[in-house]
């Protein structure tokens, strides 16, 4: 048996696979625009990340009720427990859902409902972030903050993602004070396809305690060696870099180079129903691709519990 691995960089609207959107769209009388689920899945290849999203947005339209978040939530749980997941860290887009019609505490009820169980019915402990929507408004990020907040929702922290380019960490300087006065953890994602410049500004200005991504941070030398020297962790999901285009191909993902670097790096999935598969699924893929030794699986294993926000308790059990 491998060691068990932490999962901190996936989004749990990323982990709707298919027949969840037709089962879904059914209870809920939504219309999908696919005729089936053959039709539907020949839609995933994505040229960047904004192709991912277009569709990612758009298959979240069957999310309707607290239920349905929090069979999502617990489809995800058994299938990465399944897969040696003993612990994660998962995303989740408030405004994907309020921006739509959807009432916030059906997101975090039905959320919520499953963190709640997941160590007894699936030996997973669990928490949410939730993040911000960086391509969005960012007074619609104070707002729908404010409201979890003010509904005292045991969230473990705040994070930062959608599209990048364009859209850096700078912006957001003011909501992300406020969830660290609130005790909250800070990530957000960066240098996924922005530049160095938003890992800085991600760690100067946000007080960023992981990057979520920061495969380009290698085109930085300082900033390599700061993020060696804090011991930064980088959560890096090397199926969805091959899937939006932001490496050519596993054989050649910089997992190996980051590794050599001495940078804290884990492996994750992102959005698993989308880009191929789940954390297992990424192991077993960087073995078979990129030659990925069991040491090194067990260097990536011991990273991801040691960069988690589980308690001193948890993480020895873990490790
Ligand atoms: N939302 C879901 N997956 C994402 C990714 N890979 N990058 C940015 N935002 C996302
Ligand atoms: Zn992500």
């Amino acid at each position: 048996m491998s060691s068990p691995v932490a999962e901190l960089h996936m989004h749990i609207e990323g982990s709707l696979e298919p027949e969840l959107i037709f089962a879904l769209a059914e209870r809920n009388s939504v219309q999908l625009p696919y005729t089936d689920l053959d039709d539907l899945r020949s839609r995933y290849e994505f040229t960047d990340l904004q192709s991912f999203l277009d569709l990612y947005f758009a298959n979240m339209q069957v999310l309707r009720t607290a239920q349905d978040f929090a069979d999502l939530t617990r489809a995800y749980f058994a299938r990465a427990s399944a897969g040696g997941v003993a612990h994660v860290e998962f995303f989740f887009n408030p405004q994907a859902h309020v921006n739509r019609g959807v009432p916030l505490h059906e997101v975090l009820d039905g959320i919520m409902d499953a963190v709640g169980t997941s160590e007894r019915e699936f030996g997973l402990s669990s928490a949410a972030i939730a993040a911000i929507l960086r391509d969005r408004p960012v007074h619609e990020a104070e707002e729908v903050f404010s409201e979890i907040i003010r509904l005292q929702t045991p969230i473990v922290g705040l994070g930062l993602d959608s599209a990048e380019v364009g859209n850096p960490p700078s912006l957001f300087e003011d909501v992300f004070a406020r969830a660290r006065s609130e005790g909250l953890h800070v990530v957000a994602h960066a240098g996924e396809e922005g530049p160095p410049e938003y890992i800085w500004q991600a760690l100067d200005l946000l007080g960023a305690e992981r990057i979520d991504h920061g495969v380009r941070a290698l085109e930085d030398p300082a900033l390599v060696a700061r993020l060696v020297d804090e011991e930064v962790p980088l959560t890096v999901c090397p199926l969805s870099n091959v899937r939006l285009c932001v490496v050519d191909s596993l054989s050649e993902h910089p997992l190996r180079t980051m590794l050599e670097a001495g940078l804290l790096v884990t492996v994750n999935s992102d959005d698993p129903a989308y880009f191929g598969g789940y954390v297992d699924d990424n192991f077993a893929q960087l073995r078979d691709q990129l030659g990925l030794t069991d040491a090194e699986r067990e260097t990536l294993a011991r990273n991801s519990i040691t960069a988690s926000f589980a308690s001193d308790a948890r993480k020895a059990q873990l490790l």
